[in-house]
Order: C-alpha cells, then sequence, then structure tokens
C-alpha cells in the first residue's frame, strides 16, 4: 500500500491551549474532531512525548482555537515545532488566559472552545482524549484554515509527532532545485515563487518556523 493515500484524509488546524506548569502554553494540531453533539464531545490525538499531552493529563481540561486561513506561518511554526517544555512558546502571540486558566488564541482564529476530558485512550504513540466542550466563544468568523491549505498555500509541513506525519520519501521528481529549512521542512521552489531563493534579502527567514536564509540546505 502506498501511505500517502492516507493524504486524501481531511482535516482542519487547531491550537491546543494548556495550563502550563510556569505560563500558559499551547500547540498546533490538526487532529480535532466531532464525536456527538449532545453532549457536545471532540477528540483530539496528542503525542505521548508532547508537554500538551502531559499538560492536558494533569489537569483534564485544554482549550481549541480553531485557526483561520489568515493566521501566520509564525505562529504554526512558534506552536507546532517547538516545547513548551523548553520555553514560553505564547511570549510573541496575542492571547488571552480563561478563568480556567487556559490560553486560547485572540488573533486570526475563527473561533475557540473550553474543554474537559472525560476519556482516554492509548495507542502506541499517541494519546486519544476525548473531551466535553464546557464553553466557547459567542461567534465565529473567517474562513477555517484546512490541513491541506497548510500544506499547499502556507507550504507548511508537519513534525515528527503528529500522527499525520509523512517521511520525505523523494516522491517530488521534479528537476527544480528545492531550499529545504533544516528544522521545519518548509520547502522552497523557484519555480513556484515570484524571487529566486538566491535572490531573497539575507535577513529573509523561513516563513514558518524563522530560520535564517543561510541555515536552508540546498536539495536536487
Ligand atoms: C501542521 C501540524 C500539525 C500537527 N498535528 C499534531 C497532532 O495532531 N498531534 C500532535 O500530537 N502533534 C501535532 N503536531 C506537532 C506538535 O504541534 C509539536 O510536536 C509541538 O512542538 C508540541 O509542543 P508541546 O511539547 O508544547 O506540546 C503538529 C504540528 C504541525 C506543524
Amino acid at each position: 500500500m502506498n501511505p500517502k493515500i492516507l493524504n486524501t484524509l481531511s482535516y482542519g488546524m487547531y491550537a491546543i491551549g494548556v495550563e502550563g506548569e510556569h505560563y500558559p502554553s499551547a500547540s498546533i494540531v490538526n487532529t480535532v474532531f466531532q464525536i456527538t453533539s449532545s453532549p457536545m464531545t471532540i477528540a483530539v490525538s496528542v503525542n505521548h512525548n508532547n508537554y500538551t499531552n502531559e499538560r492536558i493529563k494533569a489537569t483534564g481540561k485544554f482549550t481549541v482555537s480553531v485557526l483561520s486561513e489568515n493566521t501566520s506561518g509564525f505562529v504554526i511554526g512558534a506552536l507546532g515545532f517547538n516545547s513548551g517544555r523548553d520555553s514560553d512558546k505564547l511570549k510573541n502571540i496575542n492571547y488571552k488566559v480563561l478563568r480556567e486558566n487556559v490560553p486560547v488564541l485572540r488573533e486570526n482564529i475563527c473561533c475557540w472552545f473550553l474543554c474537559k476530558v472525560v476519556n482516554t485512550v492509548e495507542t502506541m504513540t499517541h494519546t486519544v482524549f476525548f473531551a466535553e466542550i464546557k464553553a466557547g466563544s459567542d461567534d465565529y468568523s473567517g474562513t477555517p484554515m484546512t490541513y491541506d491549505y497548510y500544506h499547499k498555500v502556507i507550504k507548511g509541513r508537519a513534525p515528527k509527532n503528529a500522527p499525520t506525519y509523512q517521511p520525505d520519501t523523494g516522491d517530488d521528481r521534479s528537476p527544480q532545485l528545492k531550499y529545504v529549512c533544516p528544522i521545519c521542512r518548509f520547502v522552497y521552489k523557484d519555480s513556484e515563487q515570484t524571487v529566486p531563493f538566491e535572490e531573497l534579502p539575507d535577513d529573509w527567514k523561513c516563513p514558518i518556523c524563522g530560520v535564517p536564509k543561510s541555515e536552508f540546505k540546498i536539495e536536487g
């Protein structure tokens, strides 16, 4: 079987907010889906190694901020490629903390909701948290970002901790040179851009995770 057939499954893009030990924290997931409407229940799959997993287990609660298409690659890079165990990931991001001590993003989201864990299922690598929605924003706006949009328009990638991670198999047989970010695997292809990579200013940075241009690797 070609594992790439799983790329045909559809997802959205979300920030999961948790109460950290030192400061509020959040991480990116694409695996939120609704299970039931009454009570309103969702599920999310979170890697065992993620700080988010540890904090959901410790507190029994989390928030979901539904990212809109306007969410910048910077926010996804900061929350999706760094761990809250090592740093204050939200320090350059606009957010508010709910009465329940969990953060939600303030900008470029369609809506948010607050969840209380009601059940968990362990797999080899991820915990699936089942949770009831206890509160949420009064309204919604904007266009929700899909996982497909993130890949095709923002040209982002997912790290190994994402349940939907697919290793780079070199299936892309384009003869064009690719400039690849060593951290988040963002790919800059001259054929898809208006400015060739070499002509980008020296202070240009990876739009997803902020790695400097000089650290990009050329792949044929
Ligand atoms: C597009 C994208 C989708 C992701 N989806 C998931 C996911 O569904 N589940 C998961 O555990 N991690 C997912 N991740 C990876 C986590 O966001 C990442 O490992 C993060 O650094 C975890 O931070 P934490 O240690 O603070 O929890 C995704 C990352 C990206 C960029």
